[in-house]
């Protein structure tokens, strides 16, 4: 009784059960110590001065002046623990001496790179996701690094948006439970522990959708759609803990996302109650005046405070305007308290004021520096990553014998392109990664020839190559083709409004082709193209994506059959860019096409099949599984029941091998109308070859809800299809009635 007494006196006074203050009472005593200017400093990021992720404006002496006067909280692309401890060293030289946060897009990896996210989600694999980010996270924080700007949950159905790459995909079950991996993968046991950094859930909301696949482009949807396609991951993440979120470029339906009220202070900070704080994206504060939206710098300030925006990444209009704003009464000084207060809540959870050069530590950063280690699940995360599309005749997997192999394209010897997009821990680099030549050389046996030849570059027009290629061609048993697009053709700012392989490589291959020799193709690239002469033509495909340090070794344990290919495509592949946006989860219409070749007064195109080139779901093995019979514990349920679904899956081929089972349902009928398919389920099983595997699922209602016309969230009864398959498209249906 008397402990209670104890802890009610303590709590009341702020203070934790062993007498000591909380965080928020360390928060609000600093607050009371603190000027407007030095509050409004908490809420100012700049970049660093060596290389930018953005149009940089920096004027280094004139920052680094500012961080004395404790006129900056945080800094982003600093990094390193010499570097980072020299500019807290600065931050110590203020008045309150608060300490810097250091901001970093740790995207995919840090020293270590691994496969861009696109390729990581097609492995279907939460485990190696979460490790990757646990890597990702060590690595970044030995470089003196607090806080990742990842991951990045936007759900995108447009393979034209170069950003695609950075993501999931287009299903929001699987975009939200990858971006639950990760962030449990970066944030560890908890933040402040040395080796954890804050992640990022970005970027809020709907970036993913913008108009015609262009970046930044505005986005126009219902509110349902927004809530039942688009913020299901930012909300999993915000209930998930994640430390903070970062708005986005585009305006929602006529309102910028940087200040918008209705996502982040009636939902994020309202409904959701969330804690942590929201940076703005790369001088999307002041690019509301371009947007229409502000007619001027001191207008977008005002907006994007009463919106929601904490933090002022880069756009300098909070370190101007906010003073100004406040004293003349436009913004109430509780907002910049508060938007202050998480920011340095943050600061005391990562442990900054007991040391603020905790992650500066330079035993720590050169243990993280090519940690071997890591570089061995690199190696096998990118073999995960991989997924084959075709295999007619069995070409794959290859015999280390093959007397003689020519790997013909621009990305055989490929270094530095194999990180990918958003790689920002290198400078030179070129030694550290396996070029796909050296994979391939490296598993070959000793008496076997590895032959190369370049036969163009990746985007101009020039053939004087391939003569060269085709007489290397004719010299091989067995040609490795390697095409796709360049690395910096996906990411940020990269959308594409043509989406085949760059410059003459399909060319190439249809000369080459004509050697008659057997043809892999490998295809590279950071986002699902369109290559239909050589899907229809060349008997052997891979997607490789772009995998990181250790690519060269992945392609080859693939090729050479040490692993057997498991991955699944996370985004459907369109037939022509006239077909996107192609998802597999859309609406019936009321005149549905029954196959591709019905196309009278039904909703197709008269020149092209409605189903994509290849579906959402879809990968191939060296082995074949073979589904049985699907069981349900019933067809007909009441109220809180739960449906228990199980499949046997036999691996009838040569190969163990791991299948993705994937459990798709459709809500026949609805108040609004529901997709074809909805994945709900997903199970990654090892089987080995000749054995089988029974794998269960369970459904409650919980997993039937659904935004109605008024945005409530729940569940109708009636009929449902429940399905089980090996992709969206090949799935074994059973129909259930379940009623309320
Ligand atoms: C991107 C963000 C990124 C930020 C900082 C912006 O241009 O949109 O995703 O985190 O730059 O590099």
């Amino acid at each position: 009784m008397k402990r209670v007494y104890f802890l009610l006196a303590f709590s009341a006074l702020g203070l934790n059960a062993y007498g000591q203050k909380t965080i928020d009472q360390k928060v609000a005593e600093l607050l009371s110590k603190m000027t407007l200017e030095e509050k409004v400093g908490q809420m100012v990021q700049y970049s660093g001065f060596e290389y930018a992720t953005g149009p940089q404006k920096s004027n280094s002496a004139a920052v680094l002046e500012e961080i004395k006067k404790g006129k900056v909280g945080s800094m982003l692309n600093v990094a390193g623990s010499e570097e980072t401890r020299s500019f807290q060293k600065l931050a110590m030289q203020s008045r309150l001496k608060i300490p810097l946060l250091f901001g970093q897009d740790v995207i995919h990896g840090y020293r270590t790179t691994f496969p861009v996210n696109l390729g990581q989600a097609a492995s279907w694999d939460l485990g190696m996701i979460e490790k990757s980010e646990r890597i990702a996270a060590t690595e970044a924080a030995a470089y003196g690094i607090h806080w990742t700007f990842a991951p990045m949950v936007d759900i995108a159905r447009d393979p034209r948006w170069g950003r695609v790459m950075e993501g999931s995909g287009e299903d929001t079950y699987l975009g939200t439970k990858i971006g639950l991996a990760r962030i449990k993968g970066f944030q560890g046991r908890g933040l402040g522990s040395l080796d954890a950094v804050m992640a990022c859930a970005k970027h809020f909301a709907a970036y993913g959708a913008a108009v015609g696949g262009r970046d930044y482009n505005s986005v126009d949807m219902s509110l349902r759609q927004l809530n039942e396609t688009y913020l299901p991951p930012f909300k999993a993440a915000a209930e998930a803990g994640v430390a903070t979120f970062m708005n986005s470029f585009n305006d929602i339906n006529g309102i910028p996302a940087t200040a918008n009220k209705y996502i982040q202070r009636d939902l994020l900070k309202g409904k959701w109650n969330y804690k942590g704080f929201v940076v703005s994206d790369w001088g999307s504060i002041g690019e509301m005046v371009p947007h229409g939206y502000a007619k001027d710098a001191n207008e977008a300030g005002e907006r994007a405070i009463q919106g929601g925006s904490d933090m002022d990444m880069e756009s300098r209009v909070y370190m101007t305007e906010l003073p100004k704003l406040v004293k003349e009464g436009k913004v109430d000084p509780k907002l910049v308290d508060d938007a202050a207060g998480r920011i340095l809540t943050k600061k005391f959870e990562m442990g900054l004021f007991d040391d603020p050069y905790r992650f500066s530590n330079e035993k720590r950063q050169k243990e993280q520096t090519d940690n071997l280690e890591n570089r061995k699940f690199g190696r096998e995360f990118g073999s995960k990553s991989i997924v084959l599309l075709k295999n007619q005749g069995n070409i794959l997997p290859l015999s280390k014998t093959t007397k003689t192999v020519a790997l013909i394209g621009p990305f055989g010897k490929e270094t530095v392109a194999n990180h990918g997009f958003w790689s920002v821990a290198f400078k030179d680099d070129s030694q550290r990664i396996v070029s796909q030549f050296d994979g391939i050389k490296n598993q070959l046996d000793k008496n076997s020839t590895l032959l190369y030849a370049k036969g163009c570059n990746v985007d101009d027009q020039d053939k004087t190559q391939f003569a060269e290629a085709i007489e290397t061609a004719k010299k091989a048993d067995v040609v490795i083709m390697t095409l796709g697009e360049g690395h910096a053709m996906s990411g940020e700012a990269k959308s594409r409004s043509n989406i085949g392989f760059t410059g003459v490589q399909e060319d190439l291959l249809k000369e080459i082709a004509k050697t008659g020799k057997p043809i892999i193709l490998m295809v590279n690239a950071g986002r699902p193209l369109i290559f239909n002469w050589a899907s229809d033509n060349i008997p052997t495909i891979v997607y490789t994506w772009w995998l990181g340090t250790e690519a060269g070794n992945s392609i080859a344990d693939v090729l050479f059959g040490t692993v057997n290919p498991g991955g699944k495509l996370p985004m459907s592949f369109p037939r022509t860019e006239g077909q996107i946006p192609v998802y597999y989860n859309h609406y019936n219409t009321g005149r549905p096409a029954k196959n591709n070749t019905d196309r009278n007064y039904v909703s197709a195109y008269i020149d092209l099949d409605n189903d994509p080139k290849y579906p959402f779901g879809y990968g191939l093995s060296y082995t074949d599984f073979k589904y049985s019979d699907m069981v349900l514990s019933s067809t007909s349920l009441t109220g809180n029941q739960t449906l228990n679904i199980s499949v046997t899956v036999s691996n009838t081929g040569k190969y163990d091998g791991e299948e993705v089972v994937q459990l798709y349902i459709r809500d026949l009928f609805g108040k609004v109308v529901r997709p074809v398919k909805e994945l709900k389920g997903f199970q990654k099983v090892l089987i080995k070859k000749g054995e089988s595997k029974k794998v269960d699922f369970k459904l409650t209602p919980e997993d039937l809800k659904f935004f109605d016309d008024e945005l409530k969230f729940d569940w109708e009864g009636g009929e449902f299809d429940i399905m089980i398959g090996t992709d969206s498209q090949h799935v074994q249906t059973k129909r259930i009635n379940w009623t309320k």
